[in-house]
């Protein structure tokens, strides 16, 4: 692995960010972004709402397809960290077996891959209804809420599993930012 030569903040990896519908992932990584952008580290976000608007547009919410924008996230992932680049990854992947694929995926590409489950309880992603999905399900508007009416995975081993409740948006960042610290990713 040349990975090895490379030094704190020069070596490629993916973090995707596992959890609910407003558990707090697209914050946190945006959040953890701009300091590390701010540090001269390179970066990119691919978040599931941007990726579906755009190279999984047409995609829709079934297992299938859920599995298959995961993967294709996954696929444009690792290609990135391969070169280099802290990938990070707020994408809900509500099954156990699309991100194993993308770790696998990873792991043949000889990359980092690390699952931080954003362990926010599905009550206060209800009060917190960013996009007022939960209150249109409840509401019988929509179906297929992941964590409600469709399946919602958990990860039972992920590199980390952060907590939002009670936490303010820095302090979370600066949570995840010691780990990868830890990781020596940045
Ligand atoms: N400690 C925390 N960390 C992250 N978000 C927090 C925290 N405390 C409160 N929040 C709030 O929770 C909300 C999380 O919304 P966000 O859009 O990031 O969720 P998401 O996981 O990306 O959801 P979705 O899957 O629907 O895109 C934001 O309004 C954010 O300000
Ligand atoms: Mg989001």
């Amino acid at each position: 692995m040349a990975l090895s030569a490379d030094g704190p903040g020069e070596r490629g990896a993916t973090v995707w960010l596992t959890g609910l519908p407003s558990a707090g992932k697209t914050t946190l990584a945006r959040a953890l972004a701009q300091r590390l952008r701010a540090a001269g580290r390179r970066v990119e976000v691919l978040d599931g709402d941007e990726v579906r608007a755009h190279l999984s547009r047409g995609l829709g919410f079934s297992r299938e397809d859920r599995h298959t924008n995961v993967t294709r996230i996954g696929f444009v992932a690792q290609k990135l960290a391969s070169h280099g680049v802290l990938v990070l990854a707020p994408v809900i992947a509500p099954y156990a077996a699309s991100r194993a694929a993308v770790r696998q995926q990873h792991a043949a590409g000889d990359t980092g891959f690390l699952e931080v489950h954003v362990a926010t309880p599905v009550g206060l992603c209800c009060e917190r209804d960013v996009k007022g999905l939960y209150a249109r399900q409840a509401a019988g508007e929509i179906s297929g809420l992941t964590g409600v009416d469709d399946p919602y995975e958990a990860p039972a081993d992920p590199e980390l599993r952060i907590q939002t409740r009670h936490r303010s948006v820095a302090e979370s960042a600066a949570e995840l930012h010691a780990f990868l610290a830890e990781r020596g990713l940045v």
